[in-house]
């Protein structure tokens, strides 16, 4: 079949790679001259596991097009993707804006039937806004062409992208006419074998459906966090809540994992956003305004463990911090905790010397200008000399370090763990000074 897919950002990238790699006739579109040029010559925007060797060989193979011609691309497939950006209003509302731009653009030049399949995250009656813009759009050429509009919302996972996206649990598409199922099954087959993973529903909830998926899992999050909060003035343990609370299978292990707060481009604009759609309409959301509130809180429990131990002023001091990406295997920074505990450090006067293993780059974007900040190259480089070492996100690297090491580099042995990597007995042991989420430090 033939495909575009307007954007090429995350989600748009990985679902055009994997839909060429199926065999689908794939065309990207996007208006970043700069970016198409270097993805046709294999650079790829972001680091994601899997997606370099998939677009470089579906690229040289034909199947998967870049360009920024958005004629040339409506022209091209049947099916026109929009999984363009939706950036957080000044109040937290989703912004439409290139949404719109999108489907005007695919009215202004089509010829023939378009099946318009939103692909990003958009707040319920999307659909119904871009239906309305391609109807004026093609009342104003004074042609009538037929056209659908399709939710078809992604839950694909960062750092897990390619494979979510080869094997998605789900394939959620909300439609209001059942004729366009049958081209949406042939162009999903692949990835619909052995059992069928569609799930039809009206558009609205479609739409829906893809905040609350978000939603429940940040208020799983939140409310972890929340329950440590409470363990660690209560003296439990809140690694042993979790797996005494994970074992039942009602409630599952996954998404139950305490620690520093959520970041990252997803959960907290998807909070914000549905918690504007709620007040839009006259409901004032109290769960999700709590699970923002409480994330908030948690992104400073660093910081206040750290003033804990070595009070307000920070002067002179350095922190080692292990982690900088808003989780593992990405070198995405959205929202990161690591910045607003390096924010915090730099407020009181402290140095930073950070090591990320894919997120140096990222952090040289947005920081390379502090000179309260130093990039390290090894995770044991950044130890050297620091008075204490910090950790923000859970690489696998960092799982089972040399704590000989690290005693020998830090000034002092403490460790403040926002992701409870380590047994608080065993560094105890070793003559650490341990804090970490929930766990009575
Ligand atoms: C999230 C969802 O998991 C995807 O299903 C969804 O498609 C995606 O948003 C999206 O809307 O595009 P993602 O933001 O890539 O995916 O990352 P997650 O793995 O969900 O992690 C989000 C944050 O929650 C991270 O900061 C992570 O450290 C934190 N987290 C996760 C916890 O603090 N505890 C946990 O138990 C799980």
């Amino acid at each position: 079949m033939k495909v575009t897919v307007f954007g090429i950002g995350y989600v748009g990238l990985v679902q055009a790679a994997v839909l060429a790699e199926v065999g689908h006739e794939v065309m990207c579109i996007d208006v970043d001259a700069k970016k198409v040029e270097n993805l046709k010559n294999g650079v790829i925007p972001i680091f994601e596991p899997g997606l370099t060797p998939l677009v470089k060989k579906n690229y040289e193979e034909g199947r998967l097009q870049f360009s920024t011609d958005a004629e040339m691309g409506v022209h091209h497939g049947e099916m026109q993707f929009i999984a363009v950006g939706t950036p957080p209003d000044e109040d937290g509302s989703a912004d439409l804006k290139y949404v719109t731009a999108v489907a005007r653009t695919i009215a202004q030049h089509m010829t023939s039937h378009k099946v318009v399949l939103d692909k990003s995250t958009v707040p319920v009656g999307t659909a119904d806004r871009v239906r309305s813009v391609m109807e004026e759009t093609l009342k104003a050429r004074g042609v009538e062409i037929p056209f659908d509009v399709v939710s078809n919302p992604e839950f694909l996972k960062e750092g897990a992208a390619v494979s979510d996206c080869m094997r998605p649990e789900r394939i959620v598409i909300g439609t209001d006419n059942d004729d366009v199922v049958d081209l949406l099954r042939e162009l999903y087959e692949p990835f619909n074998r052995n059992h069928d993973r569609m799930i039809l529903m009206d558009i609205r909830s479609a739409e829906l459906t893809k905040y609350a998926a978000n939603c429940m899992l940040a208020t799983k999050i939140s409310f972890m966090n929340e329950i440590s909060n409470l363990a660690e003035r209560l003296g439990a343990d809140i690694e042993k809540v979790r797996m005494g609370i994970g074992s039942d299978s009602r409630i599952g292990y996954s998404f139950i994992y305490p620690g520093c707060g959520y970041g990252g481009s997803c959960f907290p604009k998807d909070v914000q956003a549905l918690i504007r759609t709620a007040q839009q309409i006259g409901y004032t959301p109290r769960i999700l305004q709590a699970v923002e509130e409480v994330n908030h809180d948690q992104k400073l429990k660093l910081p206040e463990f750290i003033s804990r131990h070595f009070g307000e002023d920070l002067k002179g001091k350095t922190f080692a911090l292990w982690g900088l990406s808003f989780k593992p295997n990405t070198d995405d920074m959205r929202e990161a905790s690591s910045r607003v505990l390096m924010e915090a450090l730099w407020e009181r006067g402290a140095q930073v010397q950070a090591y990320d293993p894919e997120a140096m780059d990222e952090t040289q974007r947005i920081y390379g200008h502090r000179s309260d900040l130093k990039l390290m190259g090894t995770k044991e480089a950044a130890l050297q000399d620091a008075d204490a070492l910090v950790i923000c996100t859970e690489w696998q690297s960092f799982r089972a370090p040399d704590f000989d090491a690290i005693k020998k580099s830090l000034k002092q042995p403490v460790i403040f763990d926002g992701r409870n990597l380590y047994d608080p007995e065993r560094l105890s042991k070793r003559g650490f000074v341990y804090y970490a989420i929930g766990r009575g430090a």
